[in-house]
Parts: structure tokens; sequence; C-alpha cells
């Protein structure tokens, strides 16, 4: 096992893990969105606030170490990679999306819940980049 086979280790792990805790920060949005009472709304705002940490967190690593292996074997000039980093700019806008809602019920001011629509979204561009990059094609 080499050093970089570890980091592609690395990134695909933080890569699910940031996909799979934007689902869960979408959950905590519409929980506190539809939660009435104060008390049990400020409760959930606790939990709110850690979920809404973890995506920055797998994010962050897995795009250190996937422009790790982009740069090192300059896959950015193959068709499927630079077809699945136009697919992480949708990711990276959702992952936006979702952390204005998390600062705005932070700060306690009135947000718009998840659209339902983002839960498809997320699961086709994140379905549309392990295609690309487990298939290689268009090379
Ligand atoms: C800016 C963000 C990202 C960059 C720069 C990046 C870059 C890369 C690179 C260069 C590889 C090696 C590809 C190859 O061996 O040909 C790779 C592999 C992989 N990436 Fe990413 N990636 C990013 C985001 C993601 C995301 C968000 C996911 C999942 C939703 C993901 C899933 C994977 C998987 C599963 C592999 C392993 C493919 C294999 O070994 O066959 N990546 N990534």
């Amino acid at each position: 096992m080499t050093m970089d086979k570890l980091f592609l280790a690395f990134h695909v792990v933080r890569a699910l893990m940031w996909v799979g805790s934007l689902f869960a920060l979408m959950a905590f949005l519409s929980a506190v969105a539809g939660e009435p009472d104060p008390a049990a709304r400020g409760r959930l705002l606790k939990h709110l606030r850690e979920a809404a940490i973890v995506p920055d967190v797998g994010g962050t690593i897995a795009i250190v170490f996937g422009a790790h292996w982009l740069f090192r074997y300059k896959l950015y000039e193959t068709t499927y990679m630079q077809l699945k980093l136009v697919l992480v700019v949708g990711l990276l806008a959702l992952h936006v999306i979702l952390k204005r809602k998390a600062g705005q019920a932070k700060r306690g001011q009135d947000f718009v819940p998840p659209a339902l629509l983002l839960k498809p979204a997320l699961t086709a561009i994140a379905l549309g980049i392990v295609i690309f990059v487990i298939t290689k094609v268009p090379v």
C-alpha cells in the first residue's frame, strides 16, 4: 500500500462523510423550521450547530486529498474528472445554501426550510460524481 492510496482512501471516506452530513443538515434544518415550541426549538438548535460543522470538516479534507491526486497525476486533463468537478461545484452550491440557512437559524432569524427538491438533487449529484470517477468515462 502506498501513501497515495492511503490519501485516496481518506478522500473517499471524507467525501462520503461530506455528502452524508449534508443530508443530516437538511433534516435538522427542517426539524428546527417546523418546531413551534421555543424550548424544543432551542434544544434542536444545539444539535443543528453540531451537525452544521461536519460538512465543513468532511468537505475540506475530501478536497485536500482529492486535490493531491488531481495535481500529482494531472487528472485535471481528463474529461471524466472535469465533468466530476463540474458536479462538485453543484455540491459546493448546495453546501453554501444549507450553511447559510444554518447560520440564520443560529442567529435566531427565520429561514426558509430546505426545499424537498434538494434531497434528490444531492443524490443525483453524488451519484453522477461517483459514476464519472469510477467508470473514468469519458477519458
Ligand atoms: C473538489 C472536490 C474533489 C476533488 C478535487 C476530487 C478529486 C479526485 C481525484 C483526483 C481522484 C482520483 C481519480 C482517479 O484515480 O482517476 C478521486 C477519486 C475519487 N473521488 Fe473525488 N474529488 C472530489 C470530490 C469528490 C466527491 C464529492 C466524491 C463523492 C461524492 C468523490 C468521490 C471519489 C471516489 C469514489 C473516488 C475513487 C475512484 C476510484 O478509485 O476509482 N470525490 N477524486
